[in-house]
């Protein structure tokens, strides 16, 4: 019976996977999964093909900046290439330490926890502090990695939409309980752009006691003084319980980090599964961190090219009278509003040597299928007019 029964789960498993409509879709069309062949900066090859990168998160350019490089090379020689174990037990090294405490100091913060992935960073974040009885306000958009931490915690979730702290307010009145309560925002929304309206929610938070989680992956290196993040740019230092994050967007890396106060950050080493069952971050993936952490801090011109350029790819789309659903940071949306005219400026894009990401629904909401682009510092003036003739050319083929 229990033979019978294991191999019909199985076979119900691969039957499922051979007819996912999902997969035969993705195969089908193709967007995904493209393996480039070689990349410098914003130039990758493709298809035997040079493209012009547009959707990496790779905000300040620093990956292929010759000091992050030295510094990796350099980590590697004198640490071998993996910890190959978690930091609670065989995997933790100064270096380790030394990056959290350079974090923390950076984003004004007592302490700070790194991880090999930001998705296991930002997990952790919301699975560690909510649990069962507690209720956490979530804006509806919130990274997939956050809704899983949720999902793990099995706090009651109440949702409000996007970035509207009106409804949060009465989201939070219409829940009568005396629970431990939590808020959990983005500091800048990738696949929209927006940045946080986050004085109004911390406001809210003061005034309702929810203890804030704020995943700034895509405002660190972006927003606020040298790049310190949403917190920094709203002048909200010391007001947003925990900052988590990601390394692989401005750091020029891999890896997230969680920073809050010592006994926050002390709690999530000792109840955080994503930090106690999984290896420590690498020491080149630790020390192309800190080396890109030091270039922002000692090289501003990284984030005035950032802004400079997000200016003027912005002039270029308004030009062309393009939807990007009021984008304001280098997170720049084209909205299409539906799928086939997503894939057809997608693929009009390509053609003209312009690598973008296909979004559609359901990870976007319906009738917000889009290309989502990102514009780095080292796109080159040229470069970006190149994109603007590209993009002309994908509007005709709609
Ligand atoms: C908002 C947000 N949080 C977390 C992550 C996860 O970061 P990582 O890709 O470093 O795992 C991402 C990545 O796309 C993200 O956009």
């Amino acid at each position: 019976m229990a033979l019978s029964f294991f191999s019909k789960s199985h076979q119900g498993v691969l039957a499922r996977c051979r007819d996912d409509y999902a997969t035969k879709m993705r195969l089908k069309y193709a967007p995904y999964y493209h393996a480039m062949e070689s990349q410098h900066g914003t130039i990758v090859q493709l298809d035997g093909r040079e493209m012009i990168m547009l959707s990496s998160n790779d905000y300040l350019g620093l990956t292929f900046h010759p000091k992050v490089i030295a510094a990796g090379q350099a980590a590697m020689l004198k640490w071998g290439t993996s910890t190959t174990g978690a930091r609670i037990s065989n995997g933790s090294r100064a270096y380790h330490v030394e990056l959290e405490e350079r974090l923390a100091a950076f984003l004004g913060t007592e302490a700070c926890h790194v991880h090999a992935a930001g998705y296991l960073s930002c997990m952790a974040a919301t699975s560690t502090f909510a649990q069962k009885g507690d209720v956490v306000f979530a804006d509806k958009n919130i990274h997939s990695c956050l809704w899983d931490g949720l999902r793990l915690s099995l706090a009651t979730v109440e949702r409000f939409s996007h970035n509207n702290p009106d409804e949060l307010r009465a989201v939070i009145a219409a829940t009568h309980s005396s629970a431990a309560k939590l808020l959990v925002l983005e500091g800048v929304y990738s696949m929209e752009g927006h940045v946080a309206r986050l004085r109004e929610f911390a406001e809210i938070a003061a005034e309702n006691g929810c203890f804030t989680v704020l995943d700034d992956a895509h405002g660190f290196g972006v927003l606020g003084r040298q790049g310190r993040g949403t917190v920094d740019h709203f002048g909200l230092n010391g007001k947003i319980d925990l900052i988590c994050g990601s390394m692989s967007k401005s750091l020029a890396s891999t890896g997230g980090f969680v920073a809050a106060s010592r006994e926050v950050i002390e709690y999530l080493r000792s109840h955080s599964k994503q930090t106690i069952f999984s290896a420590a971050v690498s020491p080149s993936q630790a020390a192309c961190a800190q080396a890109s952490l030091e270039v922002m801090q000692t090289e501003p011109e990284h984030l005035e090219r950032l802004w400079a350029n997000t200016r003027k790819y912005r002039a270029i789309l308004k030009n062309l009278r393009l939807d990007t659903w009021e984008s304001e940071t280098p997170a720049v949306p084209i909205v299409l509003g539906s799928k086939e005219r997503a894939f057809l400026f997608w693929r009009a894009l390509r053609e003209k040597g312009v690598f973008t990401v296909l979004s559609i629904a359901p990870a976007v909401p319906p009738g917000k299928d889009l290309i989502r682009t990102a514009v780095s510092a080292s796109h080159t003036d040229a470069q970006l007019d190149l994109v603007g003739e590209a993009m002309a050319y994908a509007l005709k083929k709609l």
